[in-house]
């Protein structure tokens, strides 16, 4: 029977915490961090997540503005309104909801942030700093996977530790970050050869490909820690992971559910780059 990592009960632990921080700095500046978010068009899973951002940004105390900007939206008009919000010293993180309307450019999007209020450390600059292993922001989920990890006291130092999955926002920051804690890391893909054997040698087994249940009890080694990153819908509309719970749980000795693991640290861990990011402002 592995222990289930409660994400929910982590990231309200840290958010408390936040909040906390967030309101002596309050105290101390006369003036809250604060988070733009910035939405082009209307799909309804990115109205969720920045309507969720908005509301923990209430929930500890910050500032925050949210743009909501018609699909017709150009090119010309956001960057216009990044170039302002680089220049707006109420607000220190600014975040635009991926995925964007297809006649904009992301990359460029990305770009024009200033990296100094790059919440989501997308920015190149970023992404070079967290390889160096210098930075002020982590990315969110990764970021998230590590809090999970040191809160329930886990090990790292010397581990095998498996990602599955390279996207530039998961799998290489995450490898990255478990690389900082001195663990053995391998990075697998869809092109990796015999996949389950590698995974049969996690100690620590991130599982972010996008793939329902995919992970199954043969493909992880007794006692591991299963992290599942994954967010699919099955059929059925059922929420599920990367992960097949039900079989690799009893060999697991650690594991995240979805919903509930992986997922409710990313927004948390957003909160903690704004916060950040407030305080080096402030300097
Ligand atoms: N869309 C889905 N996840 C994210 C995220 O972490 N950041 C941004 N900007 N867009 C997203």
């Amino acid at each position: 029977m592995a222990k289930i990592i409660d994400g929910k009960a982590i990231s309200a632990e840290i958010r408390g915490e936040i909040k906390e921080a967030a309101a002596k700095f309050f105290e101390e500046n006369g003036y809250r961090p604060g988070l733009a978010v910035v939405i082009v068009g209307e799909d309804p899973a990115s109205q969720v997540y920045v309507r969720n951002k908005k509301k923990a940004c209430d929930e500890v105390g910050f500032y925050s503005e949210v743009y909501e900007l018609p699909e017709s939206t150009t090119q010309e008009e956001l960057n216009a309104l990044i170039d302002k919000l680089n220049g707006d010293s109420k607000i220190h993180g600014i975040l635009c909801q991926l995925p964007l309307p297809k006649h904009l450019d992301e990359k460029e999007v990305i770009l024009r942030i200033d990296p100094s209020k790059d919440v989501d450390a997308f920015h190149p600059v970023n992404v070079g700093n967290i390889m160096i292993g210098e930075y002020s922001f982590l990315p969110c989920t990764p970021a998230g996977v590590m809090e999970l990890l040191y809160r329930s006291g886990i090990e790292i130092s010397g581990k095998e530790c498996v990602v599955v999955g390279r996207s530039n926002i998961v799998g290489k920051p995450q490898a990255m970050l478990l690389l900082h804690a001195n663990g053995t890391v391998t990075i697998c893909h869809s092109r990796t050869k015999d996949l389950s054997e590698v995974c049969r040698r996690a100690d620590i087994l991130v599982a972010a490909i996008g793939k329902a249940d995919f992970f199954t009890a043969d493909m992880v080694k007794e006692g591991a820690v299963v992290i599942d990153v994954g967010m699919n819908r099955r059929a059925d509309g059922k929420l599920t992971g990367d992960v097949d719970f039900a079989s690799v749980e009893p060999k697991a000795s650690y594991i995240t559910p979805v919903p509930g693991g992986v997922g409710p640290m990313t927004i948390t861990m957003l909160m903690k780059n704004t916060l950040t990011s407030a305080i080096n402002h402030n300097k």
